[in-house]
Order: C-alpha cells, then sequence, then structure tokens
C-alpha cells in the first residue's frame, strides 16, 4: 500500500488526487488530509477517506468531528504532515510560494514529493533540489507538461536530448492584443477553454506567467539551461510537451486534458497503473493538432518570467511573489488585467538581486517583493480611479 499526504485537498488538483485514490484502493490510501480554511469540505473528506491525521492551516478545528482522525492545526502541524514517517508520498498541492517549506519539509524526510505546486520550486528551486539529494527522495511532478517530458525522458541520458518544448494553451485570450486586454474582467479571465483549474492558476494561464514558472520548474526538474527550454501555444492542449533528441527526432506525449492522468503517473511512478475511468485516446476526435508562437506583446508575464529564471538568485522568487500579489489584486477587481505585468516589472525593479543561501534568504526575498507589489497596487488602483474620474 502506498500511503498518501495530500496537502491542499479541497482544491482543484487535491480533489482530482483523491478522485484517483478513490479508484485503486488496492495501491494506495489517504495518510493524511490538509486545507487552509475550507473546513467543510475537510470534514466531508475525512468521513470519506477516514485519514489518520486531518489539519488545517489557518482556521479553527471542526467542534466536535468525532471519528478515528486525529485533527491538528497551524503551519508547524502541516510541514509535520509533510515530513511524517508514516508517509510514501506527499502530494504538495497548495497554491504559491506557502508551498515552500512543505515541499523541503517532504524531501528532508526523504519522503517522495508529487509536485503540483509549482511555486515552491520557483520560489527556492536550489534549496529543492538540495533538500531532495541529501533526503534521497524523489521530486516527480504532477504539471502536465512535466510529467510529458519526464516520461518522453524515460530511458534516454540527458546527452542525448537537445532540448524540450512546453505546450501552452494560449489561455481565453489567445489572439488578443494588448489594448483588447485592457478591459477583460476577472470573470473572463477565469473561463479557461481546456482546463478546469484554481482560480490563481486559471489567471496565471491567461496571462502566460503560468508557462514562465512552468519553464523555470522544468530548468530546475531536468537541469536544462533556459536557451533548451522552448513554449509554444497549443490552444487543443493535447500534446502535453515535447522532447527533441540531438538526431532531430521528437518525442511528445499525448492525451486528452485531465489532471487525472499526470496525478496517477506521479503516485505510480515508474509504473504505469490500469484506470478505465481515464478517457482513451482517440486521434480523430482530437483533430486538428494547431500550433503557434507565443505573442510576447499581449502576454509580457511569459518573457519577464523567463528572464527573472535567468537571471537566477532571488529574482524568480520575487517574480513569483509579484505575481501573486498582482493576481490576487486583479481578481479582488483592484487592477485592469495589463497591470499585473506592471505590477511585477516594479516589483523586480525594486527588490535588488541577491543569491539565495537559505530558506530565510528567499523568505526575506518573497516579503520584500510582496511589500513592492503591493505598493505598486496601490499605485495603479489609484491611477485608474483619477482616469476613470477625469
Ligand atoms: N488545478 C490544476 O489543474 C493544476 C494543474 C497543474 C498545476 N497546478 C498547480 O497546483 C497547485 C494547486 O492548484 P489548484 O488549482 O489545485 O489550487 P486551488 O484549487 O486553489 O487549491 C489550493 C489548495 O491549497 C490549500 N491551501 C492554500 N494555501 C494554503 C496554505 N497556506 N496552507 C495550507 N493549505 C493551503 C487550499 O485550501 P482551502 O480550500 O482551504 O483554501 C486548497 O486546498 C498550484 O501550484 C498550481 O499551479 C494546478
Amino acid at each position: 500500500m502506498i500511503r498518501v499526504a495530500v496537502l491542499g485537498s479541497t482544491g482543484s488538483i487535491g480533489r482530482s488526487t483523491l478522485e484517483v485514490i478513490s479508484r485503486h484502493p488496492d495501491r494506495f490510501e489517504v495518510a493524511a488530509l490538509v486545507t487552509n480554511r475550507r473546513v467543510g469540505a475537510l470534514v466531508e473528506q475525512v468521513g470519506r477517506f477516514r485519514p489518520p491525521v486531518a489539519v488545517v492551516a489557518e482556521a479553527a478545528l471542526p467542534s466536535d468531528p468525532g471519528g478515528p482522525t486525529r485533527w491538528d492545526t497551524g503551519r508547524d502541524a502541516v510541514l509535520e504532515v509533510a515530513a511524517g514517517q508514516d508517509v510514501d508520498v506527499v502530494v504538495n498541492a497548495l497554491v504559491g510560494a506557502a508551498g515552500l517549506e512543505p515541499t523541503l519539509a517532504a524531501l528532508q524526510a526523504g519522503n517522495r514529493l508529487a509536485l503540483a505546486n509549482k511555486e515552491s520550486l520557483v520560489a527556492g528551486g536550489p534549496l529543492v533540489l538540495q533538500a531532495a539529494g541529501r533526503g534521497r527522495a524523489d521530486v516527480v511532478p504532477i504539471d502536465s507538461e512535466h510529467s510529458a517530458i519526464l516520461q518522453c525522458l524515460e530511458g534516454y541520458d540527458r546527452a542525448s536530448v537537445q532540448g524540450i518544448t512546453l505546450t501552452a494553451s494560449g489561455g481565453p485570450f489567445r489572439g488578443r492584443n494588448h489594448n483588447q486586454l485592457r478591459h477583460v474582467r476577472p470573470s473572463e479571465a477565469l473561463n479557461h477553454p481546456t482546463w478546469d483549474m484554481g482560480a490563481k492558476i486559471t489567471i496565471d494561464s491567461a496571462t502566460l506567467a503560468n508557462k514562465a514558472l512552468e519553464v523555470v520548474e522544468a530548468h530546475y526538474l531536468y537541469g536544462f539551461g533556459y536557451d533548451h527550454i522552448h513554449a509554444v501555444v497549443h490552444p487543443q492542449s493535447i500534446v502535453h510537451s515535447f522532447v527533441e533528441f540531438v538526431d532531430g527526432s521528437v518525442l511528445a506525449q499525448m492525451g486528452f486534458p485531465t489532471m487525472e492522468l499526470p496525478i496517477l503517473y506521479a503516485l505510480s511512478y515508474p509504473e504505469r497503473v490500469e484506470d478505465g475511468a481515464l478517457r482513451t485516446y482517440d486521434p480523430v476526435m482530437a483533430s486538428p493538432l494547431t500550433f503557434e508562437a507565443i505573442d510576447h506583446d499581449a502576454f509580457p508575464l511569459f518573457g519577464m518570467g523567463v528572464e527573472a529564471g535567468r537571471r537566477g538568485g532571488c529574482a524568480p522568487a520575487v517574480y513569483n511573489a509579484g505575481n501573486e500579489i498582482a493576481v490576487q489584486a486583479f481578481l479582488e477587481g483592484k487592477v485592469l488585467f495589463p497591470d499585473m505585468a506592471e505590477v511585477v516589472h516594479a516589483t523586480l525593479d525594486g527588490v535588488g538581486n541577491h543569491d539565495v543561501h537559505t530558506v530565510d534568504d528567499v523568505l526575506a526575498a518573497d516579503a520584500a517583493a510582496r511589500r513592492l507589489a503591493r505598493e505598486a497596487v496601490d499605485r495603479l488602483g489609484r491611477a485608474e480611479e483619477t482616469g476613470k474620474s477625469a
């Protein structure tokens, strides 16, 4: 039996993980469930999966949950679950840089990490690699693009690989220019054409910041230099990524879009497990497959993020933190869609770059970035107000 701790069990990836687990009771069991505030949803999940431990990070525990589950609360309890000795795989499906310390805790304890929380690799890539090395633990990605790369690389040494290409759906605003994006509403940005995901990653997909985070994630996961990691828009989300070999051959991993497949692969890796609930691929139904270049003018957050990755040091953490604040401000109606790039730009400009050696270095850069990003939000929000009233 593989004992799985699900951090972020009430979110989109967390719920899909529990669906996958429920279909394979002979292989997987739930060792712990962790949520932030949605206590009601967690109580239901605990009733269904009866895990030994349930944790609520930032809200009060239910008054009398009953049952055999031990309930706990607070950040330390989240880290305890991640580092648990009664756990084989930790699924990190938290959102944002808040996932970094649980990622490190899981790896330092030698627990396999099934990683959805890309922000932890972006913010603290070198620290995550160190922790994985010391704990001798695997990091297996849940992101469909990185799962695709892992599957295509299986059996090849890195010297035979020329480069990789991540695919991007292009989001709901593909084809629109910079001016047309000025007044798009959060509700339109939340309406993703091919994937049903949590709010933050859905907005990141609309700005293409998500693809920049994934380029940095791929750099740390697979060790390719930035000149060897490419991205292309593929609106159908059928080809999840490509690997190009030195002889010119290209392998791709394909399938109808569902996160349950990469989740199952991350839980069972390196084995492949039959799952009748996953839709069989049909090339005729999937046709046509099209590809186009990223529009850097309309979606500047992509280039900005890749550039932050290239710079290294704390720049990726600063980009990520600025972006988290920008997304929140857009969702709350405080800034316009193109302002998100302005916020991140001002944040990267304001925080000087320095090396990161410890978690505290990353957390300090993250905190400084959030302060600057909030100031930029206030400035842009006020400018907007003045513009409206003029
Ligand atoms: N959704 C996808 O299809 C998809 C695909 C690829 C990668 N990812 C990545 O997977 C991660 C999760 O995405 P998602 O779409 O599943 O997000 P989501 O639906 O917003 O869910 C996030 C989960 O994390 C919990 N959480 C958030 N902050 C926390 C904290 N500080 N401490 C403890 N728990 C916390 C939330 O609890 P509450 O419910 O209490 O708020 C919720 O359970 C992100 O990094 C995203 O980029 C997602």
